[in-house]
Protein backbone atom coordinates (compact mmCIF):
# COMPACT_ATOMS: atom_id res chain seq x y z
CA UNK A 1 0.00 0.00 0.00
CA UNK A 2 1.43 3.24 -0.79
CA UNK A 3 1.28 6.66 1.60
CA UNK A 4 -1.01 9.19 1.52
CA UNK A 5 0.62 12.54 2.38
CA UNK A 6 -1.96 14.75 4.52
CA UNK A 7 -0.65 18.65 3.82
CA UNK A 8 -1.64 20.48 6.74
CA UNK A 9 -1.52 24.68 6.99
CA UNK A 10 0.86 25.39 10.20
CA UNK A 11 -1.16 26.63 12.89
CA UNK A 12 -4.00 26.48 14.64
CA UNK A 13 -5.33 24.62 11.70
CA UNK A 14 -2.84 22.25 11.92
CA UNK A 15 -3.53 21.73 15.47
CA UNK A 16 -7.21 21.00 15.35
CA UNK A 17 -6.85 18.63 12.27
CA UNK A 18 -4.61 16.63 14.22
CA UNK A 19 -7.36 16.20 16.85
CA UNK A 20 -9.43 15.33 14.14
CA UNK A 21 -7.09 12.78 12.39
CA UNK A 22 -6.45 11.23 16.07
CA UNK A 23 -9.59 11.26 16.67
CA UNK A 24 -10.55 8.64 13.59
CA UNK A 25 -7.53 6.55 14.33
CA UNK A 26 -4.62 8.00 12.40
CA UNK A 27 -2.29 9.32 15.30
CA UNK A 28 0.04 11.99 14.41
CA UNK A 29 -0.33 13.85 17.72
CA UNK A 30 4.09 13.58 17.90
CA UNK A 31 3.86 16.26 15.47
CA UNK A 32 2.11 18.86 18.03
CA UNK A 33 5.37 18.38 20.22
CA UNK A 34 7.69 21.29 19.97
CA UNK A 35 10.54 19.99 17.22
CA UNK A 36 11.38 21.92 14.04
CA UNK A 37 10.46 17.93 12.25
CA UNK A 38 8.32 18.82 9.01
CA UNK A 39 7.48 15.37 8.16
CA UNK A 40 5.76 12.81 10.19
CA UNK A 41 4.94 9.31 9.28
CA UNK A 42 2.42 7.13 10.85
CA UNK A 43 3.55 3.72 9.62
CA UNK A 44 0.60 1.41 10.74
CA UNK A 45 -1.51 3.71 8.75
CA UNK A 46 0.52 4.27 5.85
CA UNK A 47 0.21 7.94 6.21
CA UNK A 48 2.53 11.10 6.26
CA UNK A 49 1.72 14.87 7.62
CA UNK A 50 3.84 17.35 6.27
CA UNK A 51 3.37 20.81 7.89
CA UNK A 52 3.67 23.69 5.19
CA UNK A 53 2.54 27.21 4.77
CA UNK A 54 -1.00 27.86 4.65
CA UNK A 55 -0.97 29.50 1.43
CA UNK A 56 1.43 26.36 0.04
CA UNK A 57 -1.15 24.01 0.95
CA UNK A 58 -2.84 24.46 -2.34
CA UNK A 59 0.34 23.74 -4.29
CA UNK A 60 1.41 20.84 -2.54
CA UNK A 61 -2.51 19.48 -3.10
CA UNK A 62 -2.53 20.33 -6.82
CA UNK A 63 1.22 19.16 -7.56
CA UNK A 64 0.23 15.81 -6.05
CA UNK A 65 2.85 15.60 -3.78
CA UNK A 66 0.07 15.91 -0.59
CA UNK A 67 -2.72 13.98 -1.71
CA UNK A 68 -5.19 15.11 1.10
CA UNK A 69 -4.84 19.06 2.69
CA UNK A 70 -6.58 20.80 5.27
CA UNK A 71 -6.76 24.37 5.01
CA UNK A 72 -8.64 27.99 5.28
CA UNK A 73 -11.11 29.05 2.26
CA UNK A 74 -9.50 32.19 2.21
CA UNK A 75 -6.12 30.76 0.80
CA UNK A 76 -8.03 28.50 -1.48
CA UNK A 77 -9.73 31.49 -2.81
CA UNK A 78 -6.78 33.76 -3.33
CA UNK A 79 -4.91 30.59 -5.25
CA UNK A 80 -7.74 29.28 -6.80
CA UNK A 81 -5.94 25.77 -7.83
CA UNK A 82 -7.23 22.79 -9.42
CA UNK A 83 -7.99 20.77 -6.83
CA UNK A 84 -11.12 18.94 -5.08
CA UNK A 85 -12.83 20.59 -2.09
CA UNK A 86 -14.73 17.88 -0.27
CA UNK A 87 -15.25 19.13 3.34
CA UNK A 88 -16.74 22.41 5.14
CA UNK A 89 -14.57 21.66 8.55
CA UNK A 90 -16.71 23.82 10.40
CA UNK A 91 -13.61 24.90 12.42
CA UNK A 92 -11.35 28.04 11.89
CA UNK A 93 -14.57 29.85 11.19
CA UNK A 94 -13.45 33.75 10.76
CA UNK A 95 -14.53 36.33 7.95
CA UNK A 96 -12.77 38.23 5.19
CA UNK A 97 -14.02 41.93 5.54
CA UNK A 98 -12.85 45.54 4.34
CA UNK A 99 -11.88 47.47 7.53
CA UNK A 100 -10.80 50.88 8.12
CA UNK A 101 -11.27 53.67 9.98
CA UNK A 102 -14.51 53.86 11.87
CA UNK A 103 -15.43 57.16 10.00
CA UNK A 104 -15.51 55.64 6.55
CA UNK A 105 -19.00 53.57 7.44
CA UNK A 106 -21.21 53.44 4.78
CA UNK A 107 -18.82 55.65 2.81
CA UNK A 108 -15.98 54.20 1.64
CA UNK A 109 -16.74 52.89 -1.67
CA UNK A 110 -17.42 56.39 -2.57
CA UNK A 111 -14.16 57.29 -2.52
CA UNK A 112 -12.31 58.01 -5.97
CA UNK A 113 -9.33 55.64 -6.62
CA UNK A 114 -9.57 54.30 -3.12
CA UNK A 115 -6.39 52.59 -1.83
CA UNK A 116 -7.11 48.97 -0.52
CA UNK A 117 -3.82 46.83 1.18
CA UNK A 118 -4.52 43.09 1.73
CA UNK A 119 -2.58 39.85 1.78
CA UNK A 120 -5.42 38.78 -0.51
CA UNK A 121 -5.26 40.49 -3.67
CA UNK A 122 -6.87 38.17 -5.86
CA UNK A 123 -9.86 37.91 -3.52
CA UNK A 124 -10.17 41.82 -3.22
CA UNK A 125 -9.39 42.78 -6.36
CA UNK A 126 -12.58 40.21 -7.40
CA UNK A 127 -14.83 41.83 -4.71
CA UNK A 128 -14.20 45.38 -5.58
CA UNK A 129 -14.60 44.49 -9.43
CA UNK A 130 -17.50 42.00 -9.66
CA UNK A 131 -19.41 42.70 -6.35
CA UNK A 132 -18.78 46.52 -6.14
CA UNK A 133 -18.59 47.40 -9.74
CA UNK A 134 -15.35 49.64 -8.04
CA UNK A 135 -11.53 50.28 -9.62
CA UNK A 136 -9.58 50.36 -6.55
CA UNK A 137 -5.52 50.63 -6.30
CA UNK A 138 -4.45 47.43 -4.83
CA UNK A 139 -1.51 47.18 -2.41
CA UNK A 140 -0.11 43.58 -1.60
CA UNK A 141 1.31 43.03 2.29
CA UNK A 142 2.40 40.17 3.69
CA UNK A 143 0.87 40.64 7.42
CA UNK A 144 0.18 43.37 9.72
CA UNK A 145 -2.21 44.54 7.53
CA UNK A 146 -4.25 46.37 9.81
CA UNK A 147 -1.16 49.03 10.24
CA UNK A 148 -1.94 50.11 6.56
CA UNK A 149 -4.59 52.52 6.79
CA UNK A 150 -2.65 53.93 10.12
CA UNK A 151 0.38 55.58 8.50
CA UNK A 152 -1.78 56.61 5.45
CA UNK A 153 -0.18 53.57 2.88
CA UNK A 154 -3.78 52.94 2.24
CA UNK A 155 -7.74 53.71 2.89
CA UNK A 156 -9.16 50.56 3.73
CA UNK A 157 -7.58 46.97 4.17
CA UNK A 158 -9.30 43.23 3.51
CA UNK A 159 -7.99 40.90 5.76
CA UNK A 160 -9.33 38.17 7.94
CA UNK A 161 -11.53 39.30 11.32
CA UNK A 162 -12.01 36.36 13.89
CA UNK A 163 -12.24 37.91 17.11
CA UNK A 164 -11.96 41.83 15.99
CA UNK A 165 -9.33 42.26 18.57
CA UNK A 166 -6.36 43.36 16.26
CA UNK A 167 -8.85 46.12 14.77
CA UNK A 168 -10.21 47.35 17.93
CA UNK A 169 -7.00 47.58 19.16
CA UNK A 170 -5.49 50.03 16.00
CA UNK A 171 -9.41 51.92 16.02
CA UNK A 172 -10.57 50.34 13.33
CA UNK A 173 -13.87 48.22 12.29
CA UNK A 174 -15.15 46.34 9.80
CA UNK A 175 -16.96 48.46 7.18
CA UNK A 176 -18.32 45.57 5.27
CA UNK A 177 -18.62 41.39 4.75
CA UNK A 178 -16.98 40.29 1.79
CA UNK A 179 -16.87 36.40 2.54
CA UNK A 180 -17.53 34.06 5.47
CA UNK A 181 -14.31 31.26 6.00
CA UNK A 182 -13.53 28.13 7.78
CA UNK A 183 -11.02 25.54 7.19
CA UNK A 184 -11.69 23.06 3.90
CA UNK A 185 -10.48 19.47 3.26
CA UNK A 186 -8.86 19.03 -0.25
CA UNK A 187 -8.05 16.22 -2.06
CA UNK A 188 -5.27 15.90 -5.66
CA UNK A 189 -7.85 15.18 -8.22
CA UNK A 190 -5.47 12.15 -9.34
CA UNK A 191 -5.08 10.85 -6.28
CA UNK A 192 -8.81 11.23 -6.15
CA UNK A 193 -9.11 8.42 -8.79
CA UNK A 194 -6.36 6.18 -7.77
CA UNK A 195 -7.03 5.70 -4.19
CA UNK A 196 -10.74 6.81 -4.38
CA UNK A 197 -11.63 4.32 -1.33
CA UNK A 198 -9.14 5.50 1.32
CA UNK A 199 -9.82 8.82 0.52
CA UNK A 200 -13.47 8.90 0.48
CA UNK A 201 -13.29 6.63 4.04
CA UNK A 202 -11.26 9.53 5.31
CA UNK A 203 -13.73 12.02 4.11
CA UNK A 204 -16.92 10.14 5.47
CA UNK A 205 -15.22 10.17 8.57
CA UNK A 206 -14.49 14.06 8.57
CA UNK A 207 -18.03 14.65 7.70
CA UNK A 208 -19.05 12.39 10.36
CA UNK A 209 -16.98 14.56 12.96
CA UNK A 210 -18.00 17.51 11.41
CA UNK A 211 -21.64 17.10 11.36
CA UNK A 212 -22.57 14.78 14.31
C1 LIG B 1 -4.74 37.49 11.13
C2 LIG B 1 -5.46 38.53 10.31
C3 LIG B 1 -5.72 39.62 11.31
C4 LIG B 1 -5.93 38.87 12.60
C5 LIG B 1 -7.39 38.76 12.90
O1 LIG B 1 -3.41 37.86 11.20
O2 LIG B 1 -4.68 38.95 9.21
O3 LIG B 1 -4.63 40.48 11.41
O4 LIG B 1 -5.38 37.55 12.41
O5 LIG B 1 -7.64 38.11 14.12
P1 LIG B 1 -8.53 38.78 15.26
O6 LIG B 1 -9.78 39.32 14.64
O7 LIG B 1 -8.81 37.64 16.20
O8 LIG B 1 -7.71 39.86 15.92
P2 LIG B 1 -2.25 36.86 11.60
O9 LIG B 1 -2.29 36.59 13.06
O10 LIG B 1 -2.31 35.67 10.72
O11 LIG B 1 -0.95 37.72 11.33
P3 LIG B 1 -0.45 38.60 10.09
O12 LIG B 1 -0.36 39.95 10.64
O13 LIG B 1 0.87 38.02 9.74
O14 LIG B 1 -1.45 38.51 8.98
Amino acid sequence: MDYLTVALAKGRLAELAMDIFSDIGMDCSEMKEKTRKLIFTNEEKKMKFILVKASDVPTYVEHGAADIGIVGKDTLLEESRNIYEMVDMGFGKCMMAVCGPKELKGKYDKITNLRVASKYTHIAEKFFNEEKGMTVELIKLNGSVELAPLVGLSDVIVDIVETGKTLRENGLDVLEEVYPLSARFVVNKVSMKMEKERIMDIVEKFKERVEG
